[in-house]
């Protein structure tokens, strides 16, 4: 194979029912490219190595730096963000396909929606009421805001929830992000006001309850984020939750 060419092979599937199909293409190697850029080279000529015209290979990107989480795909079978990964640093042919726990949009791209409604399930978010100014918020101490950072990182990218077991297309488990949110609201000032909420949530149907505990998130987390200590400071809260609620406390 010369140097001078990238190849790549490409999962296609023109929709969420149509038949899946292979494709390879070899494109020119330029310097610093990452799997985003080479896609767009595709686009650009969209002709198979063996000479054939094909549609345009469709993905999801947004901010190109590893911030939005949108660009997530299985790349040389590990799930990752499409922007970030060097060429130079990918063995070929490049493997690209799209995850597999979330329903299908079109070729490397995949709806994440599930993902937006789990938090929405466990109100990952501080109300703040009114339109008035509240003055300064509360301090918070430098070890509880550094917690806080690292699980803020969350780009909901969607990495920890493909490589766990216990998620499915089918299964309704929320998976590491979303409790690993709740451990950051409800760690927040304000946020605790609102922790009770996000306990129950944590404790209905796809909650806590359904994590086995096979730590798969936690090593394919791209922001490094503490998620299976989240996990076990989410059943402290909801085991001490539940014996105050049995106790009247
Ligand atoms: S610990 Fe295992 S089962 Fe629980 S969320 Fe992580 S990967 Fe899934
Ligand atoms: S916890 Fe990590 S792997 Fe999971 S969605 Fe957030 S950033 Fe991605
Ligand atoms: S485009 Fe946002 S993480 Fe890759």
């Amino acid at each position: 194979m010369p140097t001078n060419r990238i190849v790549l092979k490409i999962k296609r599937q023109d929709g969420p029912h149509a038949d899946p199909r292979w494709e390879e293409f070899s494109i020119p190697y330029t310097p610093k490219m990452n799997v985003i850029s080479a896609l767009m080279e595709i686009r650009r000529t969209p002709y198979t190595t063996r000479g054939e015209k094909t549609t345009p290979p469709v993905w999801d990107a947004n901010c190109l730096e590893e911030v939005c989480g949108a660009c997530s795909m299985i790349i040389n079978g590990k799930v990752r963000q499409a922007c970030s990964a060097l060429i130079d640093q990918l063995v070929q042919p490049i493997v690209l396909e799209p995850m597999s726990k979330f329903p299908l949009v079109r070729d490397l791209m995949v709806d994440r929606q599930r993902m937006f409604d789990a938090l929405q399930r466990v109100h990952a978010w501080i109300p703040i009421d009114g339109t008035y100014n509240l003055g300064p918020g509360p301090r918070v101490d430098p070890q509880a805001a550094e917690v806080a950072y690292s699980l803020a990182r969350c780009m909901t990218c969607g990495c920890c929830l493909e490589v766990c077991p216990q998620v499915t297309p089918a299964s309704p488990f929320m998976g590491a992000a979303a409790i690993s949110q709740v451990r950051l609201f409800n760690m927040h000032p304000t946020g605790k006001m609102h922790a009770r909420e996000r306990l129950e949530a944590l404790m209905g149907e796809g909650g806590l309850a359904d994590c086995g505990n096979a730590q798969n998130c936690v090593h394919a987390c791209p922001k490094e984020i503490p998620l299976t200590e989240s996990i076990a400071v989410m059943g402290r809260q909801t085991t001490t939750h539940v014996l105050k609620r049995l106790f009247g406390g």
